[in-house]
């Protein structure tokens, strides 16, 4: 096995793109790009021996240029919400970009995974991705070191191993936004699909996204996935929380033990089977409520339900809570994190 090295466009200032993929030798392969550090295509082989491509996103640059809703990409410094776009660190204000109505910091403003990122063979299976974020981006503290290596195993597993340093103390909060469809991108909506999270407890949230601050028990609501059940099965409840987000869009306190999946999906109708690993404390699950039909691969639309994001991470608007699990990080201290998906 090698990695392939590929040019994949230019970004608008003239920046070249590259993509990295590396396979196994049971003919699963992963696309990177340098571009947001993206996981842009997931071949797998299904229950039948075909191969799909299981993840919703753009085949070209255009795409991620011009309608992209983080598919694929990494997220930082901060993914999900900071309310207010403000925080305070060491007797310090920060205002951070207010990206979402003006008002909410999401997603670090965008920064990470619009950035063009410098990639590294490591291995015949590994390749790292490393971006340096100027001290003051986004109005966040501090320079930023950050480095994601993609692995992919003989057992059918992509590693995905976070590192990130800053020069100052700050909070960091990293994830990987693919957007998974295990009936492939062109398999239709994910309604069908069969998720499982080891979560007795979600966040929810009030208008603007931000959790209110109450862990709230899944015990007898629609956000019940400690049994395996289809997607769809529930999101239409009238349900306040799924009202205000057309859908799931909430973060699950995982509950999962160490060597145990956090959450396992399975479409009936290829027969493909995943699972993920995560040593983070939360994960947000979004079912794709705000795609509103921008042309993805090979031109198909992709509309509302198109794909799920199992973003793992810290709880959102951390700053804010200090009874959240803290990711306040000394300046020079080293973040480290794996999350990984596995087709069994
Ligand atoms: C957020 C959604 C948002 C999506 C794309 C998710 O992480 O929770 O509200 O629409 O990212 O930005």
């Amino acid at each position: 096995m090698s990695i392939e090295k590929k040019w994949f466009g230019t970004t608008d200032d003239g920046t070249d793109v590259y993509s990295y993929t590396i396979g196994n030798k049971n003919g699963m392969r992963a696309v990177i790009l340098t571009y947001g550090g993206a996981l842009q295509a997931l071949y797998v082989k299904d229950a039948h021996g075909k191969t799909r491509d299981v993840l919703a996103g753009f085949d070209d640059m255009d795409g991620f240029l011009h309608r992209c809703d983080y598919q694929g990409v990494l997220v930082g410094r901060y993914c999900n919400r900071i309310a207010d776009g403000k925080f305070t660190v060491g007797g310090k204000e920060y205002n951070v970009t207010r990206n979402e109505k003006g008002v909410t910091c999401l997603h670090g403003g965008g920064e990470f995974s619009r950035a063009v990122w410098r990639a590294r063979v490591l291995t015949e299976t590994a390749v790292e991705m490393l971006y340096t974020s100027p001290d003051g981006a986004e109005g966040f503290p501090g320079e930023m070191e950050t480095s994601v290596t993609y692995t992919l195993t003989e057992d059918n597993e992509l590693i995905l191993d976070y590192k990130a340093r800053c020069t100052a103390d700050s909070y960091i909060n990293l994830t990987n936004h693919a957007y998974f469809n295990l009936g492939g991108f062109d398999g239709g909506d994910i309604l069908n699909t069969e998720l499982l999270i080891r979560a007795s407890h979600y966040l929810p949230t009030d208008e603007r996204s931000i959790p209110t601050g109450e862990v709230r028990s899944v015990k007898g609501t629609a956000f019940d996935f400690r049994k395996a059940k289809p997607i769809g099965r529930d999101i239409g409840e009238e349900d306040e929380q799924l009202l205000m987000c057309r859908g799931y869009d909430h973060n699950y306190c995982l509950d999962a033990r160490a060597g145990e999946p956090a959450a396992e999906a399975y479409c009936p109708a290829t027969g493909i089977r995943m699972q993920l690993f995560t040593d983070l404390p939360g994960m947000q699950l979004y079912t794709g409520n705000f795609l509103q039909g921008a042309p993805g691969k090979k031109g198909l639309p992709m509309y509302r339900h198109a794909g799920f994001c199992l973003e793992t991470q810290f709880y959102p608007d951390t700053p804010h809570r200090p009874e959240f699990p803290s990711c306040l990080y000394k300046a020079g201290e080293v973040f480290t994190s794996r999350t990984s998906f596995k087709f069994i």
